[in-house]
């Protein structure tokens, strides 16, 4: 049998910390409840200490789920530790993974602090962690700029200390494969006490190279990856779970191990991250792309009908392409709705949230044909507004077309009154905004605005994604509607309700 590659699913945590990606508690239960499907073997739900928010979505995970580890990030610091503990109390499994630079420049630069202080810090965080779970990783923050001698002292130290999983993270996405790749041999072979210890890796994407990185690791002995779904992360991102799991199944010949992974959940996993976070899929994406399995040149389509394998290295059903996705439709009644939810992983927390949502289902089949999951989770995600609402729409009309110069009326309730406003602009989206400026005059600066099709046809729903700046503050804000100037309108509105909540939370890397 194929030995085991532990899959670290940091979408949660190193996912939500690139700009803009921030989720709501109910949106984590979501996106945790999709990778227990998957079958991720720990699943990293958030840094506790962070802020009040962030806490109470680590425990909700560790409540919500059974079959994964659930892990909780912590500097090497005992008030740190004490808040991961707590918030990860009601998991069946639970794992507290503890970090500490140790590149010069990190230990020099940030922490202010020698590597002797640097280790000891790392021994005592591993010590005290392990009085609350038997369950503790370490990671070695920049590894990949460290000094080899001193990861091997720290290594040797932490795992002597009780930590049983150590991590190698390529923080700053400088490694190249092989040279990350020896740096894996390198330590399984010289830390007198590796073999009482699980190697991991944890690859940033900067150079495009994190899922190279990873695999050199594997093949080098590495047994778990650290990875998100769609390769979300800081910056250019992390290590992509779906690539990775695919290559190492296709390619298990090379690799000679596997993951656990029900991949025929992959592409489901990988909408539900995007339209939670509003940062699309680019359709030339490996496995969870919309291309990835299209085939377009005459010649390709010729030799796949001949036989698949001409073209293709991997089924699209293995990954889910091809799952039975028409679900419901305008006669579908509420035990259907409620059951579909189930199977998709959402739970209402009431019969009322459940008859709201209903009435919203009902409201768009009567505008769309067919209802797909992604609507359904579009839905889900529109009927969990924000914890506070300062801006709400009452009503929006637009008016655009040749010979028309576009405008939008728009009626907003904006500190406890109700406003309205009338703008032209460039075009109806662009008037809709101005009006909303209008009232609120918010100071923001539009960074991004993208549309998306949720499914196809042109009934289908626009997913739109809004991003806003305000004083180096970026929040994204999404709205999903037949009508894609009202879709644009809710995201613009969400966005701002998203900067109007004061930001108080730690980053755990600064
Ligand atoms: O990139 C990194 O080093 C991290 C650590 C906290 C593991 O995210
Ligand atoms: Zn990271």
């Amino acid at each position: 049998m194929a030995d085991q590659l532990l899959v670290f699913d940091t979408t949660l945590r190193d996912g939500e910390q690139s700009p803009g990606a921030s989720m709501t508690c109910e949106e984590k239960v979501r996106i945790a409840r999709a990778l227990e499907r998957l079958r991720v073997d720990v699943i990293e739900a958030g840094f506790p200490i962070a802020s009040p928010d962030d806490f109470k979505a680590v425990k909700a995970v560790a409540e919500a789920i059974t079959d994964s580890r659930v892990c909780g990030l912590a500097r090497a610091l005992t008030k740190d530790i004490d808040r991961a503990a707590e918030a990860l109390k009601p998991a069946r499994a639970g794992r507290i993974h503890t970090f500490i630079a140790t590149s010069p420049i990190h230990m020099r630069e940030k922490l202010r602090m020698s590597p002797e202080a640097v280790l000891e810090g790392a021994v005592k965080a591993v010590r005290y962690a392990r009085q609350f779970t038997d369950d503790v990783e370490f990671s070695a923050e920049d590894a990949g700029r460290s000094d080899p001698d001193f990861l091997c002292r720290i290594m040797e130290a932490v795992i002597a200390a009780g930590a049983r999983t150590v991590n190698v993270p390529d923080t700053v996405g400088y490694s190249v494969p092989a040279q990350f790749g020896e740096l894996i041999a390198m330590l399984r072979n010289r830390v007198p006490n590796a073999d009482q210890a699980i190697f991991s890796v944890h690859c940033h994407n900067d150079l495009g190279l994190a899922v190279a990185n990873s695999l050199a690791a594997v093949s080098h002995g590495a047994r778990q990856v650290e990875c998100t779904i769609n390769g979300l992360g800081e910056r250019a991102g992390n290590a992509a779970l779906e690539e990775i799991v695919m290559a190492v199944r296709t390619r298990q010949d090379v690799f000679g191990c596997d993951t656990r992974i029900e991949t025929p959940y992959i592409v489901a996993a990988s909408r539900l991250v995007s339209t939670i976070t509003g940062f699309a899929v680019q359709p030339n994406k490996a496995i969870v792309g919309a291309n990835a399995f299209a085939h377009e040149a005459g010649i390709h389509q010729d030799g796949v009908i001949k036989n698949r394998e001409t073209y293709e290295i991997m089924r699209a059903e293995d990954v889910g392409w091809t799952a039975n996705r028409m679900v419901l439709g305008k006669h579908s009644g509420r035990n259907a709705f409620r059951a579909r939810l189930a199977e998709i992983g959402v739970t209402l927390k009431d019969d009322a949230a459940l008859n709201q949502a209903f009435e919203r289902f009902k409201d768009l089949a009567d505008k769309k044909h067919e209802i797909f999951d992604e609507d359904l989770q579009a839905l889900v995600s529109e009927g969990v507004p924000e914890a506070v609402e300062s801006v709400k729409l009452v009503a929006l009309e637009t008016a655009s077309g040749t010979g028309t110069k576009p405008h939008a009326d728009i009626r907003l309730v904006w500190g406890g009154k109700e406003h309205a406003a009338h703008a032209e602009g460039g075009g109806p989206v662009d008037a809709a905004f101005r009006a909303i400026e209008g009232v609120v005059a918010s100071g923001a600066v539009l960074q991004l605005y993208a549309v998306n099709a949720i499914t196809s046809g042109t009934d289908a729903q626009g997913e739109v994604t809004v991003r806003l700046e305000r004083q180096g503050r970026i929040v994204n804000g999404h709205g999903a509607d037949t009508d894609i100037v009202l879709a644009s309108a809710k995201a613009y509105l969400n966005a701002l309700n998203k900067l109007f909540v004061p930001d108080t939370r730690t980053h755990p890397q600064l």
